[in-house]
């Protein structure tokens, strides 16, 4: 199994460097501590929404969509969890329900969604506006990856970009329009991934121009994401993609988060300018490398603690500057 972590960050310049795996543990130990502590009561600003303040968590039956769910119904929010699956979903919503002390007020149901299907979809945001006027935290972690080890197959790129990337903009886009006004900001919380950095050192793609563009708030664009998914996914079907030119691990999975990563950016962008009451902040962050499916149970942290960061974006207090920025381990790291 490749080591996501290490593939994500080691192998990456700044990360290269001597003391790089020191650090990261440091961090983690110092998130650890972090997520010991209590939300204060005026940092609670969910508590004070009427009825409740609603999240949204989609591939939420198994692995880091599972723990976000369950982290944030702990944490008091009204949690809907998602999933493809009616069995494995209930199953999963029932299992947070039944774990929790009574005292802890959990609050949560199932909900079905598959954001691979535009009518799925369709259904899940006519359900939520006509059940709770909306949603004020989503929380985008579904995702798929069938390579596993040192593979880099392409053979399913399609349905991995169109899962990773066209269905997290799907939701993005249906569920803008329900976010709810409050004086605190809705939160969208994209689960992406360092190997989808712009400028990772071994695995970035080989096109500079390209990169450039990418990071370029004035380049940057749905068209030229198209493109670049466009240009990848024909040169799979003609057979000649290589991994100069894409990036070199898990091309197909890495180009999709890299897809992700620059639609957050964008969006922030363009959600910067709401007025106040009706902020969106939208934010990306990569889990690090997690013991789950996805990895085959390698990964060196647990799903809960893969899970922090992104809980962490969905509650931050209102910050303007949090706003179409990339995270990992609680801090913001570069696209
Ligand atoms: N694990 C890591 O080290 C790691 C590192 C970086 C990023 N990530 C990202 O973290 C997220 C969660 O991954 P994980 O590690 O928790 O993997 P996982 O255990 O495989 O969970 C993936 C979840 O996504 C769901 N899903 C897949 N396609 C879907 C669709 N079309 N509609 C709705 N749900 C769908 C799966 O549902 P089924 O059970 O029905 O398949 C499952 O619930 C992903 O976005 C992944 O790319 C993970």
């Amino acid at each position: 199994m490749v080591d996501f972590d290490a593939a994500h960050c080691e192998r990456d310049g700044e990360e290269r460097e001597g003391g790089a795996r020191e650090r990261r543990e440091q961090r983690r130990r110092e998130v650890t501590l972090l997520r010991a502590l209590p939300y204060e009561p005026h940092q609670r600003w969910w508590d004070r929404l009427a009825p409740c303040a609603v999240a949204v968590v989609t591939g939420a039956n198994r692995g880091i969509g599972f723990e976000a769910a369950r982290l944030l119904a702990r944490h008091g929010l009204h949690v809907v969890l998602t999933s493809r699956d009616a069995a494995k979903g209930q199953d999963a919503a029932a299992r947070i329900l039944t774990e929790a002390p009574d005292e802890a007020g959990v609050s949560l149901e199932w909900r079905q969604l598959d954001l691979a299907d535009s009518a799925s979809v369709e259904a899940f945001a006519a359900w939520a506006v006509e059940t709770h006027g909306g949603i004020h935290v989503l929380v985008n972690n579904a995702g798929v990856n069938f390579n596993k080890g040192a593979d880099n197959s392409v053979e399913f790129a399609e349905q991995v970009i169109q899962t990773n990337y066209y269905g997290t903009k799907r939701m993005i886009d249906a569920m803008i329009p329900l976010m709810k006004p409050s004086p605190y900001g809705a939160r969208i919380v994209n689960v992406s991934s360092r190997l989808g950095r712009v400028n990772g050192r071994r695995n970035r793609i080989g096109d500079v121009s390209l990169r450039d563009r990418l990071l370029n708030d004035d380049c940057l664009s749905e068209q030229l994401i198209d493109e670049m998914i466009t240009k990848f996914l024909e040169q799979v079907k003609q057979g000649t993609w290589s991994s100069n030119q894409w990036p070199q691990m898990y091309t197909d999975y890495s180009i999709s988060k890299l897809a992700v990563n620059a639609y957050t950016r964008l969006m922030g962008r363009r959600l910067s300018d709401r007025p106040e009451g009706q902020k969106i902040y939208i934010n990306c962050f990569c889990p690090g490398w997690v013991k789950t499916a996805m990895t085959g149970w390698e990964g060196n942290i647990s799903a809960e603690e893969g899970a922090d960061t992104g809980v962490w974006l969905a509650l931050l207090p209102q910050e303007p500057s949090t706003n179409g920025k990339f995270f990992a381990e609680r801090r913001e790291i570069s696209f």
